[in-house]
């Protein structure tokens, strides 16, 4: 949770000049494994973190919707929500007002919002969706309206979509909304199904997110040119999506470019990892995870090239140091690497990777410790 609530609530009386009537919140998350595969009508199977965005929030009548936020307290914004088009708001304020934008069809109106969050931005840890996710069930709450969380998740993914251009998948939403303390969750991006599959994780071993300081930008046209080129795999291939590939080497064998050969073996073998990690964890087998994790790192690196030099080295110095696997999380380009090891192996790991960042010249990375948490949810 975003620290404790009390300053928020005076912060929002001061710039509001009434309470607010309550206060929302939903966490980041970290992607356990099952990456680009969301977009590919595949599997995926994140958790959510104990860090995330918190919002204060009082309805207004007269459709007008403040957004102002304690990290960019010079950049309120006051909008009329029936104004609200893509390109109307631009910068952090775009995604809560994309929110409610997507959600004036379902009979929500104004607000005064106050934001807070304690997830650092760029890490690859979703603080976008959790920005998203927590504004939208405030603004449901505020004005009534009840949707179920796996259809609010699409609502909020397609806010993101129109208002800030950024062709994102389900998973991140998704993560924010519908996990559970304790869990990871299992999400069929094709059927919209999902379970929750029990992560014990900080008793014998602990995940550590390695925050690598090379910020990504989703909106940068790397993600999309990576989404394209499964797109077109997938179209040569006569599939609907490369979900559908099931003769990995036929489809190989018959695709004319390396670039797309590369893509689809990534994500057909992403998928067949996930399936291993989730019968692993149900087998009570977290350890074995590790071998997984580094596996799925490499296809990463080499197969859909998203990685980036940090990354590779924090992953590398930490199995150097005894971590069971490691690997970047998110989109890519920048942003956040997951290590898994033996809770008695955590020092050794940071000193490794600390090690490696000072060899390179390289500001020394930010760590914490991953904790599965619970979804988005009322706290006031
Ligand atoms: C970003 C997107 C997700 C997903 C991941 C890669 O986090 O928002 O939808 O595509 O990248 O797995």
């Amino acid at each position: 949770m975003s620290g404790p609530v009390d300053p928020l609530l005076a912060a929002f009386e001061e710039a509001y000049g009434r309470p607010p009537q309550g206060v929302w919140h939903a966490p980041g998350r970290v992607n356990l494994i099952g990456e680009h595969t969301d977009y590919n009508d595949g599997l995926v199977l994140p958790f959510a973190l104990a860090q995330g965005v918190s919002v204060a929030a009082a309805r207004r009548d007269d459709g007008v919707l403040e957004l102002r936020s304690l990290q960019a307290a010079a950049d309120g914004r006051t909008v009329r929500v029936e104004e609200l088009t893509p390109g109307a708001v631009d910068g952090w304020a775009a995604y809560p007002a994309g929110v409610a934008a997507v959600l004036r069809e379902h009979g929500v109106g104004g607000a005064s919002l106050l934001i807070d969050s304690d997830l650092p931005q760029g890490a690859g840890l979703a603080s976008s969706a959790a920005l998203e996710c927590a504004v939208a069930l405030a603004l449901c709450q505020l004005h009534g309206v009840e949707i179920e969380r796996a259809e609010l998740a699409r609502l909020a993914q397609r806010a993101e979509r129109e208002f800030t251009g950024t062709p994102c998948g389900i998973m991140d939403q998704s993560a924010a909304l519908l996990c559970t303390a304790g869990h990871a969750l299992l999400l069929d991006c094709r059927s919209g199904l999902s379970s929750q599959v029990p992560l014990p994780l900080g008793e014998a071993l602990s995940l550590l997110v390695v925050d690598t300081r090379a910020p990504h930008a989703l909106a940068d046209g790397d993600y999309a040119a990576r989404r394209a080129e499964c797109e077109r795999a997938a179209s040569l291939l006569g599939v609907g999506s490369l979900r559908d590939v099931k003769d990995l080497a036929g489809a190989l064998a018959s695709l004319p470019e390396p670039v797309l050969r590369r893509r689809t073996q990534h994500v057909v073998t992403e998928n067949h990892r996930v399936e291993a990690a989730v019968g692993l964890l149900r087998a009570g087998a977290l350890a074995e995870l590790g071998a997984l994790l580094t596996a799925s790192h490499l296809s990463l690196r080499d197969q859909f090239e998203v990685s980036w030099p940090r990354a590779d080295a924090a992953v590398e110095a930490a199995l150097r140091a005894g971590a069971r696997g490691g690997r970047m999380v998110g989109g890519g380009f920048g942003g956040s690497v997951i290590v898994l090891a033996a809770a008695d192996r955590l020092a050794d790991v940071r000193e490794a990777i600390d090690a490696a960042y000072a060899e390179r010249g390289w500001p020394a990375p930010a760590y914490l410790e991953a904790v599965p948490s619970a979804g988005a949810r009322r706290l006031l």
